[in-house]
């Protein structure tokens, strides 16, 4: 499927690398102009400039999603450089993997505060304004762990099994008013995701989770993708 994003906007948290890169990379080529964010301004600035090519509108701008201030300004930020948002795609997320009785306080909250309530923040923002325009679509990047606890995983699972539940809500609370909510479930993608490093080619590639976004957004609009599930076909056994 093909689609043109022509004169839509979009928002990706945590895109300064990983999926929230290879999804803004893919938004903007289909021709959208698309805002991304990270916590610190000189990576966010860095993902821009590796990010844009041809004539294609890409901003940034720093924001911890586990602060609610800093969300608002970001899509202040989004509203002023390309327009009112039309995509919003959450996808900032930390994993901390750790048996519960070694979980610090410190741990649970960055991982509970950016992978749950970091999307609360930016839904507050986004569906009011969505809502003026009639419509939008709103992407949640959860984990196969939102739904298959693993040990070590308590505090990543307790996030991702939230995500799913707070989407299906959010799915159900704002579907008459055009706004179309999906989270995505991916099994092991080939990230630096939780301090590991290398390629791996078994596992799913960036890119591929950015193509399922643009997949879903090509659907008609009677039709609604509310939760996708994606695991690589031959994983390392
Ligand atoms: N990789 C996997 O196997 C896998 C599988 C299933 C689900 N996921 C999910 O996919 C999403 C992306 O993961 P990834 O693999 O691409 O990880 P990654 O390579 O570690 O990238 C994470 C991104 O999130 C940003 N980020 C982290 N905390 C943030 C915060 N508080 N505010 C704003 N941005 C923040 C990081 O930017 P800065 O560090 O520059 O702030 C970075 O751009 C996560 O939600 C993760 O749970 C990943």
């Amino acid at each position: 499927m093909t689609i043109s994003l022509a004169g839509k906007t979009a928002v990706v948290t945590g895109a300064t690398r990983g999926i929230g890169r290879a999804i803004a990379r893919a938004l903007a080529e289909a021709g959208a102009t698309v805002v991304i964010c990270g916590r610190s301004q000189s990576d966010t600035e860095r993902a821009v400039r590796e990010l844009i090519s041809d004539n294609r509108k890409l901003f940034g701008i720093s924001a911890d999603v586990t602060d609610n201030v800093a969300v608002a300004r970001l899509f202040d930020y989004a509203e002023k450089q390309a327009g009112a948002v039309d995509i919003l795609v959450n996808n900032a997320g930390v994993g901390i993997f750790r048996p519960v009785a070694q979980l610090t306080v410190e741990e649970w909250k960055s991982v509970i505060d950016t992978n749950l309530t970091g999307v609360f923040y930016c839904c507050r923002e986004a569906i009011p304004r969505m809502m003026r325009r009639g419509g939008g679509s709103i992407f949640n990047i959860s984990s196969l762990a939102g739904k298959n606890p693993f040990a070590a995983g308590a505090a990543y699972n307790a996030s991702k099994f939230g995500l799913n539940g707070f989407s299906e809500a959010m799915m159900m609370d704002h579907r008459y008013d055009g706004i179309r909510v999906t989270y995505v479930m991916p099994g092991s993608v080939d990230t630096e995701f939780g301090g590991r490093g290398g390629a791996t080619s078994w596992r799913i590639a960036p890119q591929d989770i950015a193509q399922i976004i643009l997949d879903i957004l090509a659907m008609p609009e009677r039709t609604l993708i509310s939760r996708v599930e994606v695991r690589p076909s031959k994983p390392a056994k």
